[in-house]
């Protein structure tokens, strides 16, 4: 991938964007998949459609892991794009503007190009690797806690597992946060809102591009033991270096009981 092929994915995302809050006007329906709590709206499958369309327009005969369609199954090549239409569904269909567009290019199971997109909040996350991490063209130098009490961490939403986790934390740090998206909540630890997200059975799309901007801004990704790992651990710790040992020691033990 090339400086401009980085430009026209952001001008892809970007117009997504667009899209999306033109399409939170009309009516749309919210229907539920696997449970009544995993929910799909007529906007996250158009927003796929869109961002795939447009990127095969681009980049002709790209391989596909999205959420939504029946496109979940890793492609046998290295290199492809990792989408998620909507991060953050429920608070989507609730009008709440906590949601992102999520889009990733991975290769060899490592994303080399992540953009997160929040058209409503208008926070748009960018980076390639090796070349740092952007909000709105902003390089990010976070300004993270110093000392685990004093950090802000937030958790991924799963029934019977969360609120293991704020247990486990509520009385360490300073805050706990749980805002309904997952990849929003790593860009927010990439900028320094948030000094960690703890992703609790997370897929792919949720997590790839913001792993990208999280490592571009200098953060760190580990499981519950400390190894680094790839975009596909369901179960990691997003985080400020300074206090990845303090949470690890706070949390470690929590697996083993699930
Ligand atoms: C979900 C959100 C949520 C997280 C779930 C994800 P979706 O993604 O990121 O915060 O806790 O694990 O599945 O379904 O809104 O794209
Ligand atoms: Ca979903
Ligand atoms: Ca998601
Ligand atoms: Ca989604």
């Amino acid at each position: 991938m090339t400086k401009n092929d980085f430009i026209e994915i952001k001008r892809i995302v970007s117009n997504a964007g667009e899209k999306l809050k033109m399409w939170s006007t009309e009516n749309f329906h919210v229907n539920s998949k696997k449970s009544r709590t995993d929910l799909v709206t007529d906007v996250d499958y158009q927003i796929q459609e869109y961002l795939i369309e447009e990127i095969n327009k681009s980049f002709p005969n790209s391989l596909f892991l999205a959420e939504e369609s029946g496109l979940t199954k890793t492609p046998e090549k290295n290199e492809y794009w990792v989408i998620d239409p909507i991060d953050g569904t429920v608070n989507f269909s609730r009008g709440l503007p906590e949601h992102c567009i999520s889009v990733a290019y991975v290769e060899n199971k490592e994303p080399t190009i992540g953009i997160i997109y929040s058209p409503f909040m208008n926070l748009f996350y960018s980076a390639t690797k090796n070349n740092g991490a952007y909000l709105n063209d902003k390089r990010l130098i976070p300004h993270w806690a110093k000392n685990f009490e004093d950090s802000m961490i937030s958790l991924g939403n799963e029934r019977g597992k969360t609120y293991k986790y704020f247990k486990a934390l509520e009385e360490k740090v300073m805050r706990i946060r749980l805002f309904g998206t997952a990849a929003l909540q790593i860009a927010y630890v990439a900028s320094g809102f948030l000094d960690a997200f703890i992703s609790i059975r997370s897929h792919p799309w949720d997590v790839a591009a913001g792993h990208l901007i999280l490592k571009e801004a200098g953060g760190e990704i580990v499981d519950l033991d400390g190894k680094n790992v790839n975009i596909f651990q369901p179960d990691a710790l997003y985080c400020n270096p300074n206090i990845i040992q303090d949470l690890i020691n706070n949390v470690k033990n929590i697996q083993k009981f699930q």
